[in-house]
């Protein structure tokens, strides 16, 4: 019609409408891609500001963020938008968009370009590590890293220091339940946590730090809380305009206050190794590690790189390792016959030895199978995020302009019933299933490509090491006065348990 309407003088005026639909639609911002019109973000639906606002701080929304993306993709379906106080972010919250804005990042993608983790050490002068980095930066240190934490061969050599914190966790263990009239550990997390950094300490450094002797070093206990307040802090000080620190300044004093002393606490173990090693060799002594200070200190990178970074991978192994251990455990104490064929599998795979090694577990299918059930029903990173820094973007049918910051919502696809049936149950047979593939971005714990978990193999050998052990010590029950009541998870920046878990450990 129009077409025919611009026939002038027997001349098609078609070339003049194309063009001047298309001065209209970048007028409006939309484009057309294979024909299809793609929208523009004032064309997304989500909740307004003061909407959004009141959710977060007035129904207790920082710590219910998780359930919060269930709540979006029942209003708004699978993209909204939403500001977070002063941040607008675009929610993605389907398997296939998430492929999608994860298949267009760059060379060195950027988790988030608006942290309050990087002012910190922008105020201090500190460096930035594997979390916070960006850039050509981000991808040295990742390249030099990665030889030491990716390659399955390497990461094989941390069960022997791992072994042994795993041997002082289950003493713990025993100790904390004869202790106790019931046989119960309470508050299993915060074992967990010392578990954690002694851990991740053993592989950053080749030495004990006493988080699991029976009195815990007063600057380890201190090291956690500052991990936990930061994680609190981190949230709220980022949803709060800068104005606003001059009215409120406790959120931001505190928050700086747990990174000094986590800056302190890394440095102080370094300079501590460094300088045992300058002992070693002035005694004309062979210095040499397995260690990723070690490997780190010879890389020629700064020191203030060197520190920033250790830092960062500290706190990356402590909450982690607590939380899908303790949701581990709690899981299996819920389900006696899941918690007796995993204790089968480890004792008909160790015979009769007592502690297993990185290749014992590697041939444990229903050890797998039960940590990535975990991962799915409480992914310690319920929502992560992507800036895509130099070009537009489509997803879903909107085009995001460049440095949108993009959250990408990963408990609420891990929790759908389209994908995951049952979604709210622990089915960890679901993953062993010959003729059951899921969506691959359906629950990706771990991220997915080349800004991925660096720790990721470390990790998953340092629980499957712990969980092989307790539960060849251990049978593992719920409280019996306990409520019986479900433990909730609830979101502290990462997914942590909402209240104690008190579980009951009877010796074999
Ligand atoms: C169950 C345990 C763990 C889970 C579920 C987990 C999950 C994640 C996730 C989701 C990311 C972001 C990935 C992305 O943006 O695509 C990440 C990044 C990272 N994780 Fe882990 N993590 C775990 C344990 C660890 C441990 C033990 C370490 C340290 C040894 C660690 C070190 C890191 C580092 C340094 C990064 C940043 C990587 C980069 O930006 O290049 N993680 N982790």
């Amino acid at each position: 019609m129009l077409q025919q309407a611009f026939k002038v003088s027997g001349r098609s005026a078609y070339p003049l409408i194309k063009w001047m639909e298309k001065w209209a639609e970048s007028a409006a911002g939309s484009r057309k891609i294979d024909g299809h019109r793609m929208k523009t973000l004032k064309e997304m639906p989500g909740p307004t500001a003061v909407k959004f606002a009141w959710d977060l701080f007035a129904r207790r929304g920082l710590s219910r963020l998780h359930e919060m993306q269930l709540e979006g993709v029942k209003r708004y379906g699978p993209m909204w938008k939403a500001s977070f106080g002063p941040i607008l972010t675009v929610h993605v919250a389907e398997p296939d968009l998430i492929e999608q804005v994860l298949r267009q990042e760059g060379h060195t993608p950027i988790r988030s370009e608006i942290s309050s983790w990087k002012e910190y050490r922008k105020q201090e002068s500190h460096g930035y590590g594997l979390l916070t980095a960006e850039g050509e930066e981000w991808q040295e240190v990742r390249s030099l890293l990665g030889k030491h934490m990716l390659l399955p061969k390497e990461v094989q050599a941390y069960d022997v220091p791992l072994n042994a914190v795993v041997d002082d966790l289950i003493s713990k263990l025993r100790l904390l339940r004869r202790q106790h009239p019931r046989g119960l550990v309470p508050d299993i997390a915060s074992e967990f946590y010392r578990f954690g950094l002694e851990g991740i300490s053993s592989v950053l450094f080749e030495s004990r730090i006493g988080c699991l002797d029976p009195v815990v070093p007063t600057e380890t206990d201190r090291f956690i809380k500052s991990i936990n307040t930061m994680f609190v802090m981190t949230l709220l000080t980022m949803a709060m305009p800068p104005w606003l620190r001059t009215l409120f300044p406790k959120p931001w004093d505190t928050f700086c206050q747990c990174w000094d002393y986590m800056f302190q606490f890394a440095k102080d173990h370094i300079d501590k190794r460094l300088i045992e090693e300058a002992e070693k060799l002035a005694r004309g002594e062979k210095v040499e590690g397995r260690y990723l200070t070690y490997f780190l200190t010879r890389t020629g990178l700064p020191m203030k790189t060197v520190y920033s970074n250790i830092t960062e991978l500290l706190l990356a192994g402590v909450d982690t390792i607590s939380c899908s251990l303790s949701w581990s455990l709690y899981e299996l104490s819920r389900h006696p016959e899941v918690q007796a064929s995993l204790r089968e599998e480890v004792l008909s795979v160790m015979g009769d030895r007592r502690v297993p090694g990185a290749a014992d577990v590697a041939r444990m299918p229903l050890m797998k199978a039960v940590i990535k059930e975990i991962l799915r029903l409480y992914p310690i990173i319920a929502a992560n995020a992507r800036v895509i820094a130099d070009k537009d973007i489509h997803v879903g049918g909107y085009i995001l302009p460049k440095n949108t910051l993009i959250t990408l919502c990963h408990f609420a696809t891990s929790r759908n019933a389209t994908y995951f049936p049952n979604p709210d149950e622990f089915q960890p047979y679901r993953w062993l299933k010959r003729d059951k593939c899921y969506h691959p971005y359906a629950s990706v714990p771990f991220g997915v490509g080349k800004r991925s978990c660096i720790g990721r193999r470390i990790a998953e050998l340092e629980i499957y090491l712990a969980l092989a052990q307790i539960l060849m010590q251990f049978d593992i029950k719920p409280d019996p006065e306990g409520s019986g009541a479900a433990v909730k998870p609830m979101t502290r920046t990462l997914l942590v348990p909402e209240t104690e878990i008190n579980l009951r450990f009877i010796e074999r």
